[in-house]
């Protein structure tokens, strides 16, 4: 490679891994594997080291991570917060060894732990209380994040035992895998909830335990992350004068001031014991509830660690070796289709059962047409199978040198697999879809679901499983036919399950009570309010902030039947998309005969007034921001903005009205309110501009 073309690929690969980098550290939804990161992270470190010339002062290449956001004050770290040198394999695990015998000669210990895959915290402690606690930023300081920190449950906020005045401990912030599934699947249920389209909800979600925690640790409300149920190892403390000799009697003392130290560590005497330790885990991992990306190896004595120091960004006394995501190779037995609550389809492999990362995998996700002809796909091609961050695996490749001779290339459906009605591929978009969505089985029951759920109609006592095995047994088709439901036709009735991941189908049968909960939950819900039974309707991307405009703007069901398209695309924030999607449900004569029974049955179809709410149009086109406390809630504080015909807005920017300064408002905001000239005003001036 000449300088020029050195200079082009630097250049490239240095934006590539800036991108990364922030896509991991500040976003929290990486693009790509660690082990893809490293790769090119060490091709641009090769590359460097050919043309030292070429080397930019803000390579990624001198850089530690970056995790800094904008929200947070920033604080500088006590002790630079380094990263650590890594390899995923034994031979440049052995060179470290001869590198650190080298250095120190032959006598001195190693210790192996286990690499959690987390967030780097630092702790600093002053008279045993939590003084702050910093992420690494970039290595130099750090986001100050100690409310949150403080939700965290395994970290002393006071120690017990004799510990230093004051020091820093080190760890690492995780969240169980358990914990990761619980609250994944929660958040897609709200994003249902909230309208979010099914096929847009993967992108949402988080991709894996880490970024989850990372993701959690950088929100504004300690309150929510206490709900995210964090934990932590802390595995390293620095102190100015040294307590031990060794690392390994460091983690017993902080272990003994109440720090959660990790068992899983082991004092090696040589790099073959190191060598069998990391063997060790390598498939035990996976029994553990939380996941690990490989083992940090550190020199044990101090002393030792003194003398090797090092080098720019990283200790020469500790090097990381992780893991490589596992591969399995197996047989693909056929493609099929599912059909999401929303029409979306999505191709899946069925696959021979092959072991991997701990599980049987039998199933990979093909997401759409293009990843199909991306791979190049045969009838029953030989295919790698690779479970990365992510839970569902995904096929990486297929060995075409193992292809039948006469196999077949895997076409596309060209029908629903559940209703036969041909599929659909819009303009720019990836998925097919079934657009019969209002006979399409799986379709059917997704409205249904949305229905009954907590933030639409509430039915308790109803769950997805039921209304699924209710359809399938001929009781419901729509959501209306929820109101004819009779005890009698309840009690007692037995319906299978839909299949679980596994393939299998377990049975369920009504109890007395719980029919009894049913019919009371789906009374019940005849007193949810107008804005969430239009909410309920399920129609397409009519969440609960569009319903609730709706319901304000036209007042009656009847009236938003009868408006224009450009009527309802005229509603503030409601665009021509939306607006035609709402006329379009109401044109059709099934969706109307369904709203008339609804209405039979009496459910609400009118917005109530609340004698109580004042309204004005007094802050008409105006756009508020509010900060900082208040007398009042800061939502009682928005509900009167609304009542007078204002907008409640969340960011600050050059178009905003006024900004309603509380009680400590952050000095960001403030800063950049100045900076935009934004008009400030306090509680008791906004009162005044409403009143009377
Ligand atoms: S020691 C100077 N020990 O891995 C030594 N790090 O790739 C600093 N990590 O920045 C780190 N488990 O975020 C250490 N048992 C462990 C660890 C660990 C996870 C993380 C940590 C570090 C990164 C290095």
């Amino acid at each position: 490679m000449n300088v020029e073309e050195a200079k082009t690929r630097i250049a490239h690969l240095s934006k590539t891994l800036k991108e990364h980098n922030h896509k991991y550290y500040v976003l929290s939804q990486p693009s790509i594997s660690d082990y893809e990161f490293d790769l090119l992270l060490k091709e641009l470190e090769a590359l460097e080291k050919e043309f030292p010339n070429l080397v930019q002062t803000d390579s990624p290449t001198q850089q530690v991570g970056g995790d800094i956001t904008k929200n947070f004050t920033q604080v500088k770290h006590r002790y630079p917060m380094l990263s650590l040198g890594n390899t995923y394999s034994e031979e440049e695990l052995k060179e470290f060894d001869e590198r650190v015998r080298k250095g120190i000669g032959n006598y001195f210990t190693y210790v192996c732990e286990l690499k959690f895959d987390g967030l780097a915290i630092s702790i600093t402690y002053e008279n045993g209380k939590m003084l702050r606690a910093v992420t690494r930023g970039d290595g130099v300081q750090g986001d100050d994040v100690t409310a949150n920190v403080k939700t965290i449950q395994s970290i002393p906020k006071e120690l017990k035992g004799h510990y230093p005045p004051l020091f820093d401990i080190r760890g690492e912030i995780f969240m169980h895998k358990k914990t990761f599934e619980r609250l994944n699947n929660e958040l897609r249920n709200d994003l249902l909830n909230q309208g979010v389209d099914e096929d847009k909800i993967p992108e949402r979600l988080y991709k894996n335990p880490r970024n989850f925690a990372s993701g959690s640790l950088k929100m504004q409300d300690s309150k929510e992350v206490a709900k995210r149920a964090l934990d932590a190892f802390l595995y390293f403390v620095y102190t100015d004068n040294e307590l031990t000799e060794t690392h390994a009697e460091s983690l017993k003392l902080a272990e003994s001031w109440g720090f959660q130290v990790s068992d899983h560590f082991k004092v090696c005497q040589n790099i073959e014991e190191v060598m069998s330790f990391i063997k060790g885990y390598e498939n035990s991992r996976h029994e553990l509830s939380y996941e690990i990306d490989g083992v940090v190896i550190k020199v044990n004595e101090y002393r030792h660690q003194q003398d090797l120091g090092f080098t720019a960004k990283i200790p020469r006394w500790a090097i990381a070796y992780k893991y490589k995501a596992e591969t399995a190779v197996t047989k693909l037995r056929e493609v099929t289709y599912q059909v999401g609550r929303t029409g979306a389809i999505t191709p899946v492999a069925n696959l021979v059962p092959v072991q991997l990362a701990g599980t049987t995998v039998k199933r990979a996700s093909l997401y759409n047409a293009d990843e199909i002809e991306r791979l190049n796909l045969f009838d029953h091609d030989t295919v790698f199978v690779e479970k990365g961050g992510e839970i569902i695996p995904k096929i990486t490749g297929v060995d075409e040198s193992k292809r039948d001779l006469f196999a077949q290339k895997i076409q596309y459906i060209q029908l629903c697999p559940e209703c036969q009605t041909p599929l659909v591929r819009k303009e720019g978009e990836v998925v097919h879809y079934c657009p019969n969505d209002l006979h399409c089985p799986p379709q059917l029951i997704g409205k249904m679901e949305h229905f009954i759920s907590r933030r639409a109609m509430n039915i308790e006592g109803l769950g997805s499983e039921t209304i699924a095995g209710l359809f399938h047994k001929g009781l419901i088709h729509s959501y209306a036919d929820l109101y004819d439901l009779r005890y009698e036709q309840l009690n007692g009735l037995e319906f299978e399950l839909e299949e679980d991941a596994e393939g299998k189908r377990k049975k369920r049968s009504i109890k007395e009570k719980g029919a009894l909960n049913m019919i009371n939950g789906i009374e019940a819900s005849k007193q949810i309010p107008f804005e969430r039974v239009l909410f309920a309707l399920g129609i397409r991307m009519v969440g609960e902030t569009v319903a609730k405009k709706l319901a304000q703007k036209f007042e009656t069901m009847e009236q938003l039947m009868l408006v224009r398209t450009e009527d309802i695309a005229g509603v503030y924030e409601i665009g021509e998309k939306i607006a035609e999607n709402v006329t379009r449900f109401f044109a059709d004569e099934e969706n109307r005969k369904i709203i008339e029974r609804l209405k039979q049955h009496g459910l609400q179809m009118a917005i109530q007034i609340d004698p109580n709410e004042v309204k004005s149009t007094k802050l008409e086109g105006k756009s508020f921001l509010v900060s900082g406390t208040f007398s009042m809630s800061r939502d009682e504080l928005k509900k009167l903005i609304e009542n007078n015909g204002g907008r409640n807005v969340g960011s600050i920017s050059k178009s905003l009205d006024y900004l309603i300064v509380g009680d400590k408002m952050g000095p960001e905001k403030l800063k950049k309110a100045t900076d935009l000239n934004i008009p400030m005003v306090d509680e008791n001036t906004f009162l005044e501009m409403i009143k009377g």
